[in-house]
This record gives C-alpha cells, structure tokens and sequence, in this order.
C-alpha cells in the first residue's frame, strides 16, 4: 500500500510539472511550485481505482461508442483479450484492425522506464543490458499515465481526435458525476488538470494488487511451498531454466530474486527473435511495411538505429496459457507452436517462414537476430528440444496462471 501512496505523489507531482509555466517564463513566478494547479479535491486512492476502474470498462469514452479498455484487455481473462484474433477491431468506426496484438496489463508494476542502456539492479550492475523497458511492444511510453493517452487517442482504438474530444465523452458520460466528486466540482472547467486527472485515475486503477498482481499462480504457491508441481511441470521448469535446453528464463525470469520479490517471467528486454510476418494482418497487405519495433514506425526516436530493428519488449510469461494468440503480431496460436518455434526456428526454417528466412524484417538485417539458446543450430540438424520437452514446457507455462486453487 505504501508504495502506492508514493507512487500516487510521485504522480501528482509529475501531473504538476507536465503543466506549461505560467504566463511570463521570463519572469520568475513567485508562486513555488508546489502550488500549481492542482484539482480542488486530494482525492483518495480507493476513489482513484473505483473511478479507473469503471473508466477501463465505460465504452462511452471512444469515438464509436462500442470500444472500452475491457474490450481488448478483459478483466476476465487478465487484462488480454477474451477473443481469438490476432488483432482487435476499434477506431472511430469499431471496425478499424489494429496493428499488434494486444498484450495482458498485468504484471507492470516494476515495469522500469525505457533505456538504450539498462543496468540490472540485482546481479551485476556493470552489464549493460542493452535497450529494456517502457510501455508498449517498442517500449514507447514512460508510464501508464503517458500510455493511457494513447489508446484514447489512437485512430485504431478508441479513435478520439484530441484531449477537448475524450474530455466531453466525459462530460456527458455516465461517470460525469463521479468524475466530479472524486476531484471537484470544477474539474470540467480546466481541462487540462481534467485530462491529467482521468489519465492518473485509469493509472491508479491499473495498479492495484488484487486486480493487476496478484501472485494466485500455481507457481507462485510452489515458490511459497503451499503446493507441489506434478513431475511434468517440473521437468518443464527444468527444461525452462537450463541455459543448455530452453533457455527461456534468461529472458523470461523464473527465480525470485535478490530482494526476496516473486518473478515476473521477463527482463523487460527489447530483442528480435525473428517472429515470422503475419500474413494475415491488413497492414501487412503492403510488402513495404515492416513493423520493426524499436527502430519504428510507431516509435521514430530511434529509427536510424538500424541494429535496433525488429526488436520488441520480451512479455511477462504470466497468465501466457489464458492468451489465444501470440507474439506481438499474433501470428501464432498455440503455446505447443510457439515453444516448437523456439526449438526448430534455425533447424527447420521452413516451417515458419515463406521466401525467406526472417521475412517479418527486410533482407539484410539476418544479424539483429538472437542466436542464443534455444536458438541455433544447423539446418536441418536436430532441434535443442524433443517434442516431449516442448509438451514438459507448455505444462509448465500452464502453471503461470492466476486463480489456481489447491485440489
Ligand atoms: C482496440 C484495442 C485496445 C483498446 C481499446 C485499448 N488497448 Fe491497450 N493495448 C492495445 C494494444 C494493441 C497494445 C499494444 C500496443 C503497442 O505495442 O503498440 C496495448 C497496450 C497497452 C498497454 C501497454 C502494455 C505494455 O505491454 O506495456 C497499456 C498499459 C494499455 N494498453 C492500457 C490500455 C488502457 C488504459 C486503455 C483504455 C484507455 C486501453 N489500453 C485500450 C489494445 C487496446
Ligand atoms: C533472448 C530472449 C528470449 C528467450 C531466450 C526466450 N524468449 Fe520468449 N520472448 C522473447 C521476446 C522478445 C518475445 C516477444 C517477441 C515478439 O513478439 O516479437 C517473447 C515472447 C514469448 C511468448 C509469447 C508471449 C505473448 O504474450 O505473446 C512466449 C509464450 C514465450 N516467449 C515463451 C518462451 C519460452 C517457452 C522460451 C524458452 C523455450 C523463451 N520464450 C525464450 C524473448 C525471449
């Protein structure tokens, strides 16, 4: 709770300073800045998570009416979406198709910021880690306050123009009047600080606990020793630690760690696996377009970075096994699909691409792509996991639900 509490001030404070400076810069303003606008009302971190929450779920906020957060991150399924496709339908007109899939939100909590130059904090700190964190498949946004701008905003979501545009949904939204009691009457009047305000509640809300990280797998009752893993599940997370085998949990991290905090099953890490193209997808229609993560489009900071290219945010593996689809294009539909992936992407490329090896990323950045174990390999050679090791895995990443109760 207390962390809470302090991000919560942490966050008021951001609010703050993202105001534009008063009238005259060239003047110094003899007010400090602790008494910049702020909203009428300190609002309370339950009426915070109360108000994101029914914010996550009103549809009366996107352009179409149709569209809410719950709709592509259900709460009922940990935050991913409920359906089968690889991308969602929403903008404007609820129909527009997405570009990526979208991800579970659970599991963000100690999300770092994004760096090109990342040194962990538990292990040793001189290793620079390479490009880790942010919000977003690219890692884009800072926080989830700047990233729930986005999906209100975006053509291919909730599909408002503009702040004036999602303010007066607001307005006129059933949740006006909540809206008004949790930070005062006047809040419509300056709509900036109302913007600031919702964005902190739809934060707020997306951090608490029991909703957003629970720790309720089966897995996490094994670390805790109130529940044993069947010999399947073991050998999985065997296979799932060995440097030698799976080698999954060098990025998606198992143990606890130094501080005694339970994993998250990522190290935030922005890497090009080589996830095959989605041919499916109406975007890749056009073969110009290449969604390359980190080096663009949707991210142009770093787009002459060219070793950067095709790198994406390694996911949490938590509550993988309630996901329908898989990577961030969706272009695989099973756990089985995907760990076999991992497994023969060198020895049998065939199998995963069409002309050519890597086809999601134009010829000539073969090198950007991990070849680290499970990778490697000759093709044609024998994969780094038995078709029994790779069921003994999925068993494992089953366990990674939430909401196990023991037998
Ligand atoms: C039409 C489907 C859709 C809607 C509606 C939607 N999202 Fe998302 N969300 C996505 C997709 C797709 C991504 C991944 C975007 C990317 O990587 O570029 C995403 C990413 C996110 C992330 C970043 C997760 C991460 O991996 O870092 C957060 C947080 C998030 N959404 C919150 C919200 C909130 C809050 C709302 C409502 C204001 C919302 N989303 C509405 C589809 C949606
Ligand atoms: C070198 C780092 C690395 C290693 C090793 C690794 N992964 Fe991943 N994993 C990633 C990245 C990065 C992604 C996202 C790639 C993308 O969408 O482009 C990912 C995505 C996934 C996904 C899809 C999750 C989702 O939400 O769509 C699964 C499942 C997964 N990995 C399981 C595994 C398993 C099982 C292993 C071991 C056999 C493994 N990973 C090894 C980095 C890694």
């Amino acid at each position: 709770m207390k962390k809470i509490y302090i991000v919560l001030a942490a966050l008021l404070a951001a609010c703050h300073s993202e105001l534009p400076p008063a009238a005259a810069p060239a003047a110094p303003s003899s007010v400090p800045a602790a008494y910049a606008p702020h909203p009428q009302r300190q609002p309370s971190v339950q009426e915070l998570t109360a108000l994101g929450r029914a914010m996550f779920a009103d549809t009366s906020l996107s352009a179409s009416g149709r569209v809410a957060c719950a709709s592509c991150h259900s709460p009922d399924n940990a935050f991913s979406p409920a359906n089968n496709l690889a991308v969602q339908l929403a903008g404007a007109d609820g129909k527009t198709e997405g570009t990526r899939a979208a991800p579970s939100l659970r599991y963000m909590q100690n999300l770092p910021p994004f760096s090109e130059h990342y040194h962990d904090d538990d292990g040793d700190d001189s290793i620079d880690a390479g490009p880790t964190g942010g919000h977003d498949w690219d890692g884009r946004a800072q926080t989830a306050h700047e990233q729930a701008r986005g999906p209100l905003l975006s053509a291919r979501e909730m599909g408002n123009r503009d702040d004036a545009d999602v303010l007066a949904r607001l307005r006129s939204s059933p949740l006006a009047a909540q809206f008004r009691q949790v930070f005062g009457d006047d809040i419509f009047a300056q709509p900036q600080l109302a913007m600031q305000s919702a964005l902190m509640a739809l934060e707020v809300f997306q951090q608490s606990p029991a909703e957003f990280y629970p720790y309720t797998s089966k897995y996490d009752a094994y670390l805790r020793k109130q529940a044993g893993l069947s010999t399947q599940e073991l050998r999985g997370l065997a296979l799932f630690n060995d440097a030698a085998k799976g080698n999954c949990a060098s990025c998606h991290i198992s143990r606890i760690n130094q501080s005694g905090a339970f994993p998250q099953f990522t190290d935030y890490g922005l890497i090009n696996i080589g996830v095959p193209r989605n041919r499916k997808l109406a975007v890749n229609a056009d073969p110009e377009y290449y969604d390359l993560g980190l080096c663009g489009p949707d991210r142009n900071d770093l787009k002459d970075r060219k070793e950067y290219c095709g790198r994406f945010k390694t996911p949490s593996l938590r509550n993988v096994a309630r996901r329908k689809v898989y990577f961030h294009n969706g272009s695989f539909t099973s756990l089985e699909q995907v760990v076999r992936f991992y497994a023969t992407r060198d020895t049998a490329p065939e199998q995963w691409y069409q002309g050519r090896k890597f086809d999601d990323q134009p010829a000539g950045m073969d090198g950007n792509v991990n070849m680290e174990a499970p990778f490697g390999g000759q093709r044609g050679g024998r994969p780094r996991l038995s078709a029994r090791e790779i069921a003994d895995i999925v068993a494992f990443l089953k366990t990674l639900n939430d909401g196990y109760a023991a037998p």
